[in-house]
């Protein structure tokens, strides 16, 4: 009974679900199949990231089966007026269709906005993950797998060389570099590969979460760890504490970072399984407490991905499309200087591209060579601006030779 068109654009919508066009266009083909109902859902998702888009309102119009107001005219006037209009049903008639009816159709299907369900002092859930990933997931990035063995794998793996570096082992691992480039990623696959729970926490996050809980919070997050070892525990934008440092003086912010830093003093201790590793894209924004010896003392630089790092990210990115043709060499070879997250839009432009032809010639047609490269062409690698300021850092502010790794790609790849 289902259109097979109106199947696929289900099936691309559920992959991207904030592609608004995509949405609206599966909406308009289910409000022509005379499925207003199965409409109703998706023109709300998109109304909500574009209140005053006039389709999309009218759209829901029609879903809903109320005519649509033309622009600027009069709502109809009923032919008996059986009782006075209430207030609220004539403004809903100007602008177009009923709005708290349409809220109580979708109560169970759309969230509410700006509800978070969450109390003022409620502690926030930290969540600790189990990862399938495994470093042999990792396309490339040798030398990022390298360091990383080396300052996790080799010590847990060997107690006895654990015990005879036991000093130098202590103290975090700082991954820096443009976003998008795998540093998330690559952190993942770590604790899969050290068979530890995953347990990722933006610091942004954690600073802006309730302000006078910052200080509680972060105890909270190492607490959650200690509970759930072995875990390696995420520190994602670290450079947050310093802009806060910076600009505020409050002292809650003072509270948390003190906090933090006594919790990374005692990782290695009595933090038996944790282990920390720290992520951020403007390292030079990193509050130099944190930077001190025995916390993120080491710095890891991870590159935009090489080309064994692209080959595994193309296939990653296309595995499961209803590709046809598609050359992933050539692919590796036009994509040098893109990000992983570059490479995931350009295949989700790609799929675009097909689907909407397919939309509109009414055929179903798979995704191909031409469609990528196109999308390629379109899509420019986002990593310029980064590489702009870390120029200026690694040539004007490398102090104790720390951005020495920064400096030298730079040449090799001649940006300097
Ligand atoms: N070496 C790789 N092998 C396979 N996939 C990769 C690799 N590097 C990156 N990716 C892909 O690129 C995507 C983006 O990477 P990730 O989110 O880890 O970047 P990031 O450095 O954490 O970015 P941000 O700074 O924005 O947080 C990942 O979801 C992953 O699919
Ligand atoms: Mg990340």
């Amino acid at each position: 009974m289902d259109d097979p068109l109106i199947q696929g654009l289900e099936t691309a919508v559920a992959a991207q679900p904030d592609n608004v066009e995509l949405r609206l266009h599966l909406a308009r083909l289910l409000v022509d199949a005379g499925r207003g109902g199965d409409a109703v859902p998706h023109v709300a998702t998109a109304l909500q990231q574009r209140p005053d888009d006039p389709a999309a309102r009218e759209l829901m119009a029609q879903a809903l089966g109320t005519p649509p107001a033309a622009a600027g005219a009069e709502p109809p006037v009923p032919p008996v007026p059986p009782a006075p209009p209430a207030p609220p049903a004539r403004q809903r008639q100007r602008e177009g269709f009923d709005w708290s009816a349409a809220e109580t159709d979708l109560g169970d299907v759309v969230p509410a906005m700006f509800v978070d369900g969450q109390g003022e002092n409620a502690t926030p859930a930290f969540d600790v993950d189990r990862e399938h990933l495994t470093l042999a997931d990792v396309g490339g990035m040798r030398e990022v797998k390298r360091r990383l063995n080396a300052a996790f794998l080799a010590p847990m793996r060997n107690p006895e060389l654990r015990r005879t570096y036991a000093k130098s082992l202590r103290g975090g691992l700082l991954l820096y570099g443009p976003p998008g480039c795998g540093k998330t990623f690559v952190a993942r696959a770590l604790a899969g590969e050290l068979g530890a729970g995953f347990m990722t926490v933006s610091l942004a996050d954690v600073l802006d979460m309730y302000i006078g809980q910052s200080e509680k919070n972060v105890h909270e997050i190492f607490e959650t760890a200690r509970t759930n070892a072995p875990v390696l525990l995420f520190l994602d934008e670290v450079d947050a504490i310093g802009h806060k440092r910076s600009r505020t003086s409050s002292d809650g912010i003072r509270n948390a970072v003190n906090q933090l830093l006594l919790e990374l003093d005692s990782v290695g201790d009595d933090n038996e399984g944790v282990f920390v590793l720290a992520a951020t894209n403007h390292p030079w924004d990193v509050d130099p407490a944190l930077r001190r010896p025995g916390r993120l003392d080491r710095t890891l630089l991870v590159l935009p991905p090489d080309a064994e790092a692209r080959e595994a990210i193309w296939t990653h990115h296309l595995r499961g499309r209803p590709i046809q043709g598609i050359d992933v060499r050539r692919l590796v070879k036009a994509s040098d200087g893109y990000t992983g997250a570059d490479i995931a839009h350009v295949v989700d432009s790609a799929a675009e591209l097909a689907l909407l032809d397919a939309a509109e010639s009414g055929e179903l047609r798979l995704i191909a060579q031409a469609d990528v490269e196109r999308a390629l062409a379109e899509v420019r690698p986002s990593i310029g601006p980064w590489f702009e300021t870390a120029k200026n850092v690694a040539l004007f502010a490398n102090e104790g030779g720390s951005y020495d790794e920064l400096l030298a790609y730079l040449r090799k790849t001649r940006r300097l």
